[in-house]
């Protein structure tokens, strides 16, 4: 077992004085290419990260409920807080409740549980912490009832979760990456049709390392200009008598002016990127996928608008030290960004962006090394 799934089920040993049925755990994301594609109908290039939520489950009514032992209850290790299922408070809560709600609302018979949490993803830096707690809850909750959901139409409900219970308007992509990546790849997710490949990704293969750069400004996806960003998109598609801006093709955004036209010409090109990136991998050519990245991140600066000073200090650093590639991952308004590098120079990255952001008087960033780890499985 991992040391979250440990925690978790020391958690639930010691809060519902019992055994948990079982354990289940899901990653966290970075998405390598693809960003504010999702919501579009788009292509996305996620990876999961080897940072996970952990829940351990167990049905029904167990020691160690003051009140109300009918209910089901959760506790967070790391909180070190108990909540009932019970009402919408805007905490941690709301993601496993939304889901367990989701599954209710699709006709799935979800009884009283249990459930302990633990994890070690960074919380609110844009490596989709809350995707990996609802995918965790999901696939624990469907394995304790035996409702036999698939992966995909798991994630789907944890969509739904997030959007309907919680309130954030994200997409697919997050929960999808949590559910489905597998170790040593990337999974391209084509989120009209909702069908996933991998993608091999063997960065240590070819000397390359994936840094992250954390810049510790806070994005909440709720306050910032991501919904403005989604309803942009759907005014262009309106625009331009279409259905999805996947449909839009290039010669299309003549059509369009002003912040539709920015907005509709990054997702145009960006959806077009993807699917070189993917070639570009399958050709081994990192360097052009490197390329690719620092195009992304340059059409997310001017033409999404979403990129922020520590953001573009770290890719123009990256670049400077020598990357293949960099961008910001996410939504941008803060959050991450990465850089593919030779994996002799992560040393010298940090250090240089450490430097730089000092320089700017800009927040120390924290640095992060990930491999494309395993999607939510259950712990044996
Ligand atoms: C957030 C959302 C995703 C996606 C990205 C931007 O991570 O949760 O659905 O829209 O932003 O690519």
């Amino acid at each position: 077992m991992r040391e979250t799934e440990q925690r978790a089920l020391q958690a639930y040993r010691e809060k519902f004085d019992g055994e948990p049925d079982l354990v289940a755990s899901a990653p966290g994301r970075i998405n390598l290419i693809g960003e504010h594609t999702d919501y579009n109908g788009g292509f996305v290039l996620p990876c999961a990260i080897d940072r996970r939520i952990a829940v351990a489950v167990g049905r029904g009514r167990r020691g160690g409920f003051e009140t109300r032992p009918y209910e089901t209850r959760l506790y967070s290790a790391d909180f070190d807080e108990m909540r009932p299922v019970g009402e919408r408070d805007g905490s941690w809560a709301d993601y496993p409740r939304g889901v367990a709600w989701a599954m209710g609302e699709a006709g799935h018979e979800v009884g009283v549980f249990s459930a302990a949490f633990a994890g070690d993803v960074p919380l609110g830096s844009g490596l989709s912490s809350s995707a990996a707690i609802e995918a965790a809850t999901a696939l624990a909750v469907d394995g304790l009832f035996g409702l036999g959901i698939g992966r995909t139409d798991l994630a789907v409900l944890c969509q739904r979760a997030e959007n309907d219970y919680v309130g954030v308007g994200t997409g697919i992509m997050d929960q999808y990456a949590s559910l489905l990546c597998q170790a040593g790849a990337a999974l391209l997710v084509d989120c009209r049709s909702l069908e996933a490949q991998s993608v091999p990704l063997d960065l240590a293969a070819a000397g390359l390392a994936l840094v992250v750069c954390d810049t510790r400004v806070e994005r909440g996806l709720a306050d910032t200009g991501y919904n403005d960003r989604r309803a942009t998109c759907e005014r262009a598609a309106h625009t331009l008598g279409i259905e999805e801006l996947r449909d839009a093709t290039e010669g299309d955004l003549a059509l369009l002016s002003g912040a539709e036209l920015k907005r509709a010409r990054h997702v145009v090109t960006e959806n077009a990127r993807v699917l070189e990136a993917v070639e570009a991998l399958e050709d081994n050519d990192f360097n052009a996928f490197g390329r690719l990245m620092y195009a992304s991140h340059a059409s997310l600066r001017d033409d999404y608008e979403v990129s922020t000073q520590e953001l573009d200090t770290f890719v123009q650093t990256a670049e400077e030290q020598g990357a293949k590639g960099a961008r910001l991952t996410g939504a941008g308004f803060g959050g991450c960004a990465i850089a593919l590098v030779p994996e002799d120079n992560t040393a010298a990255l940090t250090k240089a962006c450490e430097r730089t952001f000092a320089e700017q008087e800009l927040e120390k960033p924290a640095f992060y090394e990930f491999i494309p780890a395993t999607g939510a499985e259950l712990a044996t």
